[in-house]
Order: structure tokens, then C-alpha cells, then sequence
């Protein structure tokens, strides 16, 4: 049995599903991400596995027990939030103490546990500290501690780095893995922004509407996306409409002035309407040359602007149906402004899902 399981879990406020028949397992090593748009109910879950609401129906079950009824503090779970939620007039010290003494803790234990977070957080010498004397990270960090300094079972995440900027946002993505690498307990991590999730994951929930579209190993969701939905929330794609006709081994969906040919999609009747996902990446180019002839997967193209990414270069290019976006690495042939181009791609880096039915 799975070390957390939520069993037809769901949460209505009013006449909203805020979290909608959620079942999921998640094991005792895990790193999972709820990945989801803002008011999709990633917050709700979380609070619900936290024990602060009540599911409206199902069951949570962690470490084998049925806490659905239990309170919080008897569940074994620690939260950290985005807002810091430090106690501003407490030391570092006296923060990470504080959930310890409500606790009852023996002086020695409170000690020694706090000794604990401080090392293996870095926090050393920063104890006694207030708040507004430490950086956004050191903050985040004493947070951290917090939630952990309990011990707990399973430490939840709401959005912890939503406040800091980027470079450090990266850096505390690589810390927070390490701990939770480290403590062995899972980490369940609710954030809107698809490379925090890509970057610490081992699964990710992909959350729509109250609902899992997938839960699934974190390439599985980037490279082998199950819905439109996710091809185009999760990397970034550009995305070309058509009519399905299958043959063989291959679909392939004549749009106006494309043709793109997928691997065999079972589910588009011949003549639905369908869409095709091409990430950025899997983009290439290569120099137009007078008489190239119209082939599949290929469209002539004008480079319209250049935005250099670091290690990328991102091109946006001009084609007769509008504008698609390329990502080539810096290392490659470098194109410029003005520059008329064959943009092409491989027929297995295609992701094709039905359009019918879609607004
Ligand atoms: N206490 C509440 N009362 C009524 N509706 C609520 C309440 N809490 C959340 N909701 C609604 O439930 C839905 C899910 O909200 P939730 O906060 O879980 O979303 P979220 O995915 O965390 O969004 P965000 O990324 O913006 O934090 C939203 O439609 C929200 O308005
Ligand atoms: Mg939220």
C-alpha cells in the first residue's frame, strides 16, 4: 500500500468542485508536484491532505492510517506556505522552536531538534537573527525548518518560492530536493510555474479544474504529454489545426498550407478536426534554398525576431498561417532577422490529440 493514498477525494464550496473525485498514491520516497493554473484546487488538496478542510467526499490515508477525520497536529504533517508566515518579534531560533514548544516537547528535545534544522539548513549563526535581518532565502529557509523541525511524515509545499526571484528561486529548487532526498519522507509541492515542478519532481499531478489530468513521471508528462491540455501548459509548443487522415503507421493533419504527419492515432476518425503540439525545441533550421519543394512536417518561414535565452537562441518566425517559435542551441548555425528559413521537425515529435468539441 501506497505511504499516502488519496481515495476519491473531493471538496465543493457552494456550487464549485474546488477539488473533484481525486485518487492518487504516492509513495514514501516520493517528490510530487501539483502543477496546475491558478483556482484549479491545488491549494485545496494540499490543505486537505494538511487536514485544515474537511473533504466533502473520499478518504486520505497516510502511513497506512485514515486520517480524513484527524486534526492536523495528529496527522504528522508539516506545511510551508508562500507567504513566509514567520513570527517577525521571534529570533530564528524562537521560530523554529515555536511549533516544538506547542508540542509540549521536552527543553532537551526542542534543543536538539532545533540544532538539527539549523545544521542541515545552514542556518548556523543566523539564530539569533530576526526576520527582516535575513534574506529572502535565508527566510525561506528558516520556513523550511519549521515545517520540518517537527518531524514530520510528509511535508507539504504551497507555492514556497513564488516571493524570490528567479536565480534564487533556481537555487532553492536544487535545496529543496537535496533535503527531501536527504529526510526520505515525501515532499508534495503545489506551484503554477511548470519549471519548478519539471526541475524537483518525480511525478507530477497535472491539476485542471479540480481534477488530475495525469499523474506521471515527470519526462512522461514533458515528452509524452496525455492531453492538449498538458501540451500546452507544460514546455512551450506551438500548436497547428487540421483535418485528420490516417494511413498505416501515420495520421497526418492537412491545415492550411501545412501538412504534418504524427505517429498513428487511434482515437481522430478520418476528416475530425485535430491539433498538432511541436515544442519549441524540436523546432530546426536550416537555410531556404531556391526550388525547395512543400514536404511534411517542413514550412518555409522568414525569421521575424531574435531573443537570446543564455545557452538559446529563440527564434520567431513568419509563415503564411501565422508564427511559430524555435529554440535552437547557441552552439548551433546562428540565423538573423530577415533570414527566410525551412523550419522542420521529426514526425515522432508530434503530440496530435482530437480538437473536436474544443471552443
Ligand atoms: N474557502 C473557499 N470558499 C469558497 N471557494 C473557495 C474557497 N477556497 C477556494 N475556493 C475556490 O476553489 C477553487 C480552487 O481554489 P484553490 O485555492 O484550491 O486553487 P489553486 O489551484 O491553489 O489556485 P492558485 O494557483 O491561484 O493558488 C477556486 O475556484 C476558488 O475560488
Ligand atoms: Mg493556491
Amino acid at each position: 500500500m501506497a505511504y499516502i493514498t488519496l481515495d476519491g477525494v473531493s471538496k465543493q464550496y457552494g456550487s464549485v468542485w474546488a477539488v473533484d473525485r481525486v485518487t492518487m498514491a504516492i509513495e514514501k520516497h516520493e517528490f510530487v508536484s501539483l502543477l496546475g493554473p491558478s483556482g484549479s484546487g491545488k491549494t485545496t488538496l494540499l490543505r486537505i491532505i494538511a487536514g485544515l478542510e474537511t473533504p466533502t467526499q473520499g478518504r486520505v490515508l497516510i502511513d497506512g492510517e485514515d486520517v480524513t477525520h484527524l486534526p492536523p497536529h495528529r496527522r504528522g504533517v508539516a506545511m510551508v506556505f508562500q507567504e513566509f508566515l514567520l513570527f517577525p518579534h521571534r529570533t530564528v531560533y524562537e521560530n523554529l522552536a515555536f511549533p516544538l514548544r506547542m508540542l509540549k516537547l521536552p527543553k532537551g528535545e526542542i534543543e536538539e531538534r532545533v540544532e538539527w534544522v539549523l545544521g542541515i539548513l545552514a542556518l548556523r549563526g543566523l539564530e539569533k537573527r530576526y526576520p527582516n535581518q535575513l534574506s529572502g532565502g535565508q527566510q525561506q529557509r528558516v520556513a523550511l525548518g519549521r515545517g520540518l523541525v517537527g518531524r514530520p511524515k510528509v511535508l507539504l509545499l504551497d507555492e514556497p518560492l513564488a516571493n524570490l526571484d528567479r536565480e534564487l528561486r533556481q537555487e532553492m529548487e536544487v535545496e529543496i530536493r537535496k533535503h527531501q532526498t536527504a529526510l526520505g519522507i515525501p515532499f508534495i509541492y503545489v506551484t503554477h510555474n511548470q519549471e519548478e515542478a519539471l526541475s524537483m519532481s518525480d511525478r507530477i499531478a497535472v491539476v485542471r479544474g479540480g481534477r488530475i489530468e495525469d499523474f506521471a513521471a515527470r519526462t512522461d508528462i514533458y515528452d509524452r504529454p496525455k492531453t492538449a491540455f498538458i501540451a500546452q501548459f507544460v514546455g512551450r509548443s506551438n500548436r497547428f489545426e487540421g483535418l485528420a487522415a490516417a494511413a498505416g503507421d501515420t495520421t497526418t493533419l492537412r491545415g492550411e498550407g501545412i501538412v504534418i504527419e504524427a505517429p498513428h492515432h487511434p482515437g481522430l476518425p478520418a476528416g475530425s478536426r485535430a491539433a498538432a503540439y511541436v515544442k519549441n525545441e524540436k523546432i530546426r533550421l536550416k537555410p531556404a534554398t531556391p526550388g525547395d519543394a512543400p514536404a511534411a512536417n517542413a514550412l518555409a518561414a522568414t525569421i521575424r525576431h531574435v531573443i537570446l535565452r543564455g545557452a538559446y537562441a529563440e527564434y520567431v518566425l513568419g509563415w503564411a498561417g501565422g508564427e511559430i517559435v524555435a529554440s535552437r542551441p547557441r552552439s548551433e548555425a546562428e540565423f538573423s532577422a530577415g533570414t527566410d528559413v525551412v523550419a522542420f521537425w521529426d514526425k515522432s515529435d508530434v503530440d496530435l490529440f482530437s480538437a473536436t468539441g474544443e471552443p
